[in-house]
């Protein structure tokens, strides 16, 4: 059931379906409450609604000559708090008006459901296959003194614990205003405990899972690199104290957006929290002229009662059925093998085709060109931007080793960093002025290249028709889409001086722009999004390409950190995790075959080292790994994943993924003792009547679901040596 009620008598929206509630009241002054998000709930007779208590030093109402002391617009929890009229708290918005003031007064005046989604004009954002799938609720807020509409929309979708949120300013007057912080959404919940949860990093590092306690103040996670970046991902959970894995209250936000942003909660004095996400305000600012309109960019908000588990499901199956374009949804991903691991820049085609030999000889399905087939590039430091071949490097072209590919029984997939340009390119010569800078300072370098101006449609259609030119005579299945530098100097050479603050977000338009007219050119490619490993992994991105690489870091002990982190935010068939040598190119860490095989097989799966060096057993061990994934992808890329121990925490690591009847358990141990305690895997989602074969590396046994969940798996103690892996499947037998 899902349904999107207004009560006129109490005043009251009531958003649900089966597993949530979203429940807001106008009051007497018209402004918006919120009053709850949770757990479904059929009933509702008007609990929640903040007391009208007197509150020194807040501001009180004065309307029509009566001065409310029991009202302070500073302490009602809000749905979109504005700025300038007694509310200290973080705005969700911030207008510069005609007369210079930033005081603003949005009041609720009518609203509208609608079946389906309304979509966006220029961003990403979750769809629907048919209208019955979500409703969404408009609520039209008027600041009369101006005459600007504040549009607030709300999505609810069937059987789905998330609903998404966005909003849209429009500008019935007669001036220009200046927008210079909008937010997504803002939301008050009232006084309780809450810890926050995020995902942080570094390149090769992405996602480290932290969690403290939230306190009085602001607590802001953001990025100004111009993407959504290693450093911070754009997700956070807001949990109660006692959640864990499995059990307890979880709401977690994730921005369809890719770019600048923020995400920020603000627990104030009477310990009520303000959460928030949106577009980046440092640096922002849009000019709104008269009759146009600016509507943000959609965030996502999830409710879990069971922990980050229930949550991670809940989100996933929102992801893989409302973000993901659906024919990818159901879509095998392909076993690959990347070169760049392999040879760097320093390939020619003799050796490219060995690769492709050994890999088709080995099981693997698609073979992936990396970085320098291009412009004159035999390093980081020419070349993007000129996107033709590089014939010293493949005399017969890309078409002739396509070819040798298809007929090797394997796919084709070709590297591109298309927002970027050299220095010493052939498209930096004839246009200097594309890349973003200022006229009068000097541009920054970051791997020595710059970043095109994406904001302008002649820069767009250069690259377009380049990356056309390639994808359309040159049988291309699958396109590993890059960006390897952040953005400093943000500036359009060609945007008027006083639209400067809306250049970054303007370069996401762009880009979206690009993505989604080439995805529809090209709707059999399969598009992996890239940023130096996993910069820009979110949502907005998985809307055009369902497969991430997930980290440079290929290290299989650094992965499980970063895929642990990442399965927060991503369902596994969005996670690219490869093979890679031994000593690891990141880390110098030597670690088995086995344990790397172990890791990259919990995610898309694929190989990123040179087949040439293997040895006779490696080829074996190789042979296995690929039937194995082949066996079990169906159940790793759309089964249920379930973390079950976190390396965050111990000196292992465990995770389990389940579909039907069947279900997997691969089990990490880092560094190794003397003497180990006993190690017990802990196992859900089993039938409980149900009797299983337990097959472990070493033997065969049967059991039922009650007692494996109850007693567990032991792990044995026996193994030697660091960086150990186990998988364990479980198979229902049939009653
Ligand atoms: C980035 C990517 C790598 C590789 C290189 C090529 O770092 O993350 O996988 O494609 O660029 O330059």
């Amino acid at each position: 059931m899902l349904t999107i009620d207004f009560n006129p008598d109490k005043q009251v929206f009531h958003l649900s379906n089966n597993v949530i509630s979203y429940i807001m009241k106008v009051d007497q002054y018209n402004i918006l409450t919120h009053i709850y998000f949770g757990k479904a709930i059929t009933h509702y007779s008007g609990l929640g609604v903040y007391p009208r208590i007197n509150r020194d030093f807040e501001v009180n109402f004065s309307e029509n000559g009566l001065n409310n002391r029991t009202y302070s617009i500073g302490v009602i929890p809000q749905e979109y708090g504005d700025y300038g009229r007694g509310d200290f708290r973080e705005p969700a918005i911030v207008i510069q008006h005609d007369d210079g003031a930033y005081v603003s007064d949005f009041r609720y005046r009518d609203y509208e459901v609608i079946e389906g989604v309304t979509g966006h004009n220029t961003m990403p954002a979750a769809y629907v296959a048919d209208d019955s799938e979500a409703k969404t609720l408009i609520i039209s807020m008027f600041d009369e003194v101006k005459n600007l509409e504040l549009k607030l929309y709300y999505s609810i979708f069937e059987d789905k614990a998330t609903l998404t949120r966005s909003a849209e300013l429009i500008n019935h007057s007669e001036q220009t205003v200046s927008i210079e912080k909008m937010m997504s959404y803002s939301m008050d919940l009232t006084a309780g405990d809450y810890d926050l949860v995020q995902l942080n990093g570094a390149w090769a590092r992405e996602r480290m899972l932290e969690r403290e306690p939230i306190g009085r103040g602001i607590r802001k996670l953001d990025s100004k690199r111009g993407t959504s970046s290693h450093h911070q991902s754009p997700f956070m959970a807001v949990v109660a104290p006692e959640t864990d894995e499995d059990h307890g209250d979880v709401l977690s936000v994730q921005l369809v957006y890719s770019g600048n942003f923020e995400l920020t909660v603000e627990q104030d004095p009477y310990d009520n929290l303000r959460i928030q996400a949106g577009v980046q305000s440092l640096g922002f600012s849009w000019k709104l002229l008269a009759n146009e309109s600016f509507h943000t960019p959609e965030a996502t908000l999830t409710y879990s009662a069971e922990g980050f588990n229930g949550m991670t499901q809940a989100q996933n199956d929102f992801i893989k059925d409302h973000i993901i374009p659906r024919r990818f949804k159901e879509l095998e991903r392909p076993i690959l093998i990347n070169n760049w691991e392999a040879t760097y820049f320093d390939f020619s085609e003799e050796k490219i085709k060995s690769l492709v030999d050994q890999a088709s000889d080995l099981g693997i399905e698609l073979f992936v060109l990396d970085d320098g087939w291009f412009g004159r590039r035999d390093s980081d430091t020419s070349s993007l931007g000129d996107w033709f071949e590089h014939q010293d490097k493949l005399p017969h072209g890309l078409s002739e080793l396509s070819d040798y590919v298809h007929k090797k029984g394997m796919q084709f997939g070709l590297w591109f960093e298309p927002e970027m340009i050299s220095e010493d390119s052939e498209l930096f010569r004839a246009h200097p002025d594309w890349a973003l800078q200022l006229p009068d300072r000097n541009l920054s370098l970051g791997r020595d290249q710059f970043v095109l101006d994406f904001s302008r449609e002649d820069v767009r259609e250069n690259i377009f028709e380049q990356m056309v030119a390639i994808l359309s005579n040159i049988p291309i299945d699958y396109v590993k889409w890059d960006m390897n530098r952040h953005m400093s100097e943000v500036y359009s050479l060609i945007l008027p001086k006083e639209q400067a603050g809306e250049v970054a977000h303007r370069y996401m338009i762009g880009l979206y722009q690009f993505l989604s007219k080439l995805t529809q050119a090209f709707p059999e490619i399969l598009f992996e999004s890239c940023s130096g490993g996993g910069g820009r992994y979110d949502l907005g991105m998985m809307q055009y390409m369902p497969q991430v690489w997930t980290s440079d870091n290929t290290d299989p002990v650094e992965r499980l950190k970063i895929q642990y982190g990442s399965s927060l935010m991503a369902p596994l068939n969005t996670m690219g995790a490869h093979v890679s040598a031994s000593p690891n190119h990141q880390t110098g860490r030597d670690t088995s075959l086995k344990m790397r095989g172990d890791v990259a097989s919990i995610g898309v799966f694929g190989y990123e080292l040179d087949l040439n060096q293997l040895t006779e057993s490696d080829r074996v061990e190789i042979k296995q790994q690929v039937e194995f994934y082949k066996r079990h992808r169906q159940l790793i890329q759309q089964g249920r994943f379930t973390r079950l121990i976190s390396p965050f925490e111990t000196n292992r690591c465990a995770w389990s993924v389940d579909l039907d009847d069947e279900l997997l358990i691969f089990y990490y141990e880092i560094l190794t003792h003397a003497s180990k305690p006993l190690q017990k895997i802990t196992l859900n989602h089993l039938d409980k009547d149900a009797l299983y074969t337990v097959y472990t590396e070493d033997e065969e046994f049967e059991a039922y679901g009650d007692e494996l969940m109850a007693l567990g798996i032991i792990v044995n103690p026996v193994m030697q040596g660091d960086f150990q892996s186990r998988v364990y499947r479980l198979k229902k037998q049939k009653a």
